[in-house]
């Protein structure tokens, strides 16, 4: 359930209770006044005058209508009539008392109050009046009626009514007003815990995570908007988790690669300086060993030169800032060349070339500069890290579904498991020491991933240890 329902239901609770306490406590009250009131109904009943209607007030007409039949009576008649009433009304706490204009009186009301009040009253009023009358003990309701010199009037005692009231109308007031407060303070505890417990719980996850610590997971158990906020909160802990994390890991590799950058651009430029200082010192007197120390500088440069080359390539490619050509390349031809290309070049290694796509006009979206960097790196690779007799580098070009997938396979030197998982990363080469002679810099297999991705394809790499390596690559086709 909601909040806003939740303090719907508890605010119409603390205003609809007390309203329907005072209606009942009405109720009851109605229920003692007209069982009361019925009494004077029968009265009527026995006078034998017309029916009584539904509501007491009405009935003063039927009064009237006695008194057309009292007129006629004598005195005598009135007392027998007023005795037999007497009989029948006394236990109900009913009187009758008239009067006429010349003095007669009669009455069946034993109380002298309410006599001489009713005396008093008598003939002062025209027509119907009806009252209360309170004495110094008891309290009567009344009903009169005159006409010409007669007047008759019903007086209901009310004290038992009036003192049942008095008696309990303080505790049904007190008890309606403990109950109200008990309810309003019970809801009050209960929405307080309700709303205070998750929030407090919720603060100090705020707490937990603003001092760095984001393991804590909130669960609350909930599905209204409170809930709502802690899942909201969870799925902020748990991405700032994650961010925290691939930031110690960015941290992390930009250390890595400061360290690795400052170590590779340290080695050839001591080794350019060292054999520059050995020309400026005159060390060597040959004309062999000039051009050898020549050379020495010439290699270290071009290899610094090639670093430098990567290294900007590729952080363009992050940033990126290199624009794409993208077109449409049909595939065979396109891996055909390269393939013819790299045959001539490398006539000491069996090449081989499985082409599925041969037959069909399979088309990629690439841009074909820089597809070649993929392959030539791939290759040149493969290439590098040969160290078999009897080389040989395997092309597979296939076609799954909406995309080429290209296999270059050779039986190099391989890799350990680590290796592969840390081939792709900036600067990284598995041997570092032997690497530095094959002029890499580590930073191919990064830059190949890099446009791979570009082309929304994917780069995988399965290498065994002394026995080869398989990098597979993705690209999608056109439909
Ligand atoms: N086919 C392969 N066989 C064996 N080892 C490989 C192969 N391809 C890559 N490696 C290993 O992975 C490392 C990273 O390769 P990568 O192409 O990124 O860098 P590199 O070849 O050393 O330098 P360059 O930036 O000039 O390409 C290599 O140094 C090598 O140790
Ligand atoms: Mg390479």
């Amino acid at each position: 359930m909601s909040i806003r329902m939740k303090l719907i239901l508890s605010y119409l609770i603390i205003t609809i209770l007390p309203i329907m306490l005072f209606v009942g406590f009405l109720h009851l009250v109605f229920h003692i006044f007209f069982d009361q009131l019925e009494e004077v109904k029968s009265f009527y009943n026995f006078n034998d005058n017309e029916a009584v209607e539904e509501f007491i007030f009405q009935d003063i007409v039927v009064i009237a209508e006695g008194l057309q039949v009292m007129k006629e009576l004598d005195e005598q008649q009135v007392l027998r009539y007023m005795d037999h009433a007497q009989e029948r009304l006394a236990q109900r706490q009913i009187g009758i008392f008239i009067e006429s204009n010349d003095g007669f009186h009669a009455s069946t009301i034993m109380n002298h109050d309410l006599q001489s009040h009713l005396l008093h009253e008598s003939f002062q009023s025209e027509n119907l009046s009806n009252g209360y009358y309170e004495g110094e003990e008891q309290a009567w309701i009344f009903l009169a009626s005159q006409e010409e010199n007669l007047s008759i009037t019903l007086a209901l005692n009310i004290t038992p009514v009036q003192n049942l009231f008095k008696s309990i109308l303080p505790t049904i007031i007190m008890g309606s007003i403990g109950l109200f407060l008990l309810i309003s303070i019970t809801l009050t505890i209960f929405m307080s815990r309700h709303f205070s417990v998750p929030l407090k719980t919720l603060a100090q996850s705020a707490k937990n995570i603003e001092s760095g610590n984001y393991n804590h997971p909130i669960t609350l158990h909930r599905k209204d908007e409170i809930g709502q906020l802690g899942t909201s909160f969870e799925k902020m802990r748990h991405s700032l988790k994650r961010s925290m994390h691939e930031q110690m890991k960015y941290e992390q590799n930009r250390k890595e690669l400061l360290s690795n950058l400052s170590h590779d651009l340290k080695t050839p430029i001591t080794s350019i300086m060292g054999h520059a200082q050995g020309m400026l010192d005159g060390v060597m007197v040959t004309k062999d060993r000039q051009e050898d120390y020549a050379r020495v500088i010439y290699n270290k440069s071009k290899h610094l030169n090639h670093l430098i080359d990567e290294l900007s390539l590729y952080s363009q490619l992050e940033l990126e800032q290199v624009p794409f050509q993208f077109e449409k390349v049909h595939v065979n031809h396109y891996i055909q060349d390269i393939f013819e290309g790299f045959k001539l070049e490398y006539e000491e290694i069996t090449w081989t070339l499985l082409n599925e796509c041969s037959h069909g006009d399979v088309q990629i979206w690439a841009d074909r500069m820089q597809l070649f960097r993929v392959f030539e790196n791939l290759l040149n690779n493969s290439i590098k890290y040969m160290d078999k007799t009897d080389q040989t580098i395997h092309i597979h070009i296939k076609k799954i579904e909406n995309e080429v997938q290209i296999d270059i396979e050779d039986n190099g030197r391989g890799m350990t498991e680590y290796e592969v998982t840390k081939a792709f990363d900036r600067l990284y080469r598995a041997d570092s020491s032997r690497d530095q002679q094959t002029g890499g810099s580590g930073i191919g297999l990064a830059i190949v991933r890099q446009i791979v991705n570009a082309h929304n394809g994917k780069i995988t790499m399965n290498s065994r240890k002394g026995e080869g390596t398989r990098v597979q690559f993705c690209i999608p086709s056109v439909k």
